[in-house]
């Protein structure tokens, strides 16, 4: 017998949707809402969901008894309560290896963008200023430092880009021993705060969590030069953002690259829309094509296996 998976509008990508669509029965779900979730999950006695960034949680798991499976189509897990699903039996999966080029690829064009004031540039041939380029100076890449904090999956792949440069790469990861950094030529940081003053570009790939929910606040920004820039590829929350408007507003740092916001969507007269140092991507990281197409053939491949009982490498919350 077929297995009842459900999905949510907008789904994932067709390669994904045609493979449940052949190896399951596959009902969808018109948005995200709880309230939503709950009835259709229950109408179709799902077995299992697929997820974005809709938010999974207890409520939902007491609620719905058929649940046995919940699929991440992406790495983070924050929009999910993994601790309640182990509780429930739930099985949750991710595909850890579905996006991580795009992001690293991602944070050089902010790295990029930032050392040549691509933004501000692009604004003033477009405002008749052509010649206030004689004010501005921009920098080479080539020989300045990184940090990258949170040197997983994503962050090894932005060293691995970076050194390409000539970048000089330092990792401040307490998970990731010295002898393993220097494998991949990453000096280790032992100290956040003794990376931040050395940085020229600091760039964050950690999940949030409680350690990390605001790493990035008014002391650590203080830590850094004048003449660094931030970017945010991780999690919103990751930067307390007040800290980060207050550390530009004081030239504390020199600007930001953020993909990623506390609230998404932000509210329109958010503080840092005003500040030209500062460039925004709507969450946008890991969507490429090619990642979305990867991420959606995993997905949808390791819940049709999982449901038939068989091993899966992204099984997050072995039980
Ligand atoms: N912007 C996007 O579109 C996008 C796409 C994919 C992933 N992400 C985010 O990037 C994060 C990282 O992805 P990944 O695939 O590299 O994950 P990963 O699990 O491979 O790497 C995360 C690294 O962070 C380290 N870490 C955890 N807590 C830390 C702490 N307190 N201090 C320092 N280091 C810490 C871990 O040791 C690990 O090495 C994800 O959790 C997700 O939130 C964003």
């Amino acid at each position: 017998m077929k297995h009842n998976v459900l999905l949510i509008r907008p789904t994932i990508q067709p390669n994904g949707v045609a493979y449940l669509e052949e190896n399951s029965h596959v009902c969808y779900a018109p948005n995200g809402q709880k309230e939503t979730l709950i009835r259709y999950i229950n109408e179709n006695q799902t077995e299992a969901v697929i997820t974005r960034s809709e938010q999974i949680d207890k409520e939902i798991m007491d609620a719905c008894t058929s649940l046995k499976v919940i699929g991440q189509h992406g790495v983070g897990l924050d929009n999910i309560d993994v601790q309640e699903a182990t509780r429930h039996k739930i099985k949750v999966l991710n595909v850890p290896d579905g996006n991580y080029i795009s992001v690293a690829e991602h944070t050089m064009a902010f790295i990029l963008a930032l050392s040549r004031s691509l933004r501000i540039n692009d604004c003033s041939v477009r405002k008749d200023a052509w010649y206030s380029r004689e004010n501005r100076y921009t920098m080479e890449v080539c020989q300045k430092n990184l940090l990258i904090v949170g040197l997983g999956r994503i962050g090894r792949a932005v060293a691995k880009r970076a050194k390409a440069f000539g970048m000089q790469v330092m990792a401040y990861d307490g998970f990731v021993t010295k002898e393993d950094m220097e494998k991949i030529g990453v000096e280790k940081i032992d100290r956040l705060e003794e990376g931040l003053k050395r940085a020229d570009f600091v760039t964050l790939h950690v999940p949030l969590t409680k350690e990390t929910h605001c790493m990035m606040s008014a002391e650590q920004f203080r830590s850094m030069k004048d003449s660094a820039y931030i970017i945010n590829m991780g999690r919103g929350p990751v930067i307390d953002e007040e800290a980060l408007v207050q550390a530009l507003e004081n030239n504390e740092i020199a600007g930001a690259g953020l993909d990623v916001l506390s609230v998404e969507p932000p509210r329109a007269d958010h503080p840092l829309f005003s500040m030209d140092q500062v460039i925004f991507t709507p969450h946008i990281g890991g969507d490429t094509r090619e990642a979305k197409m990867r991420t959606s053939e995993l997905l949808s491949k390791s819940i049709i296996d999982v449901l038939d009982g068989q091993e899966v490498y992204n099984w997050v919350n072995k039980f």
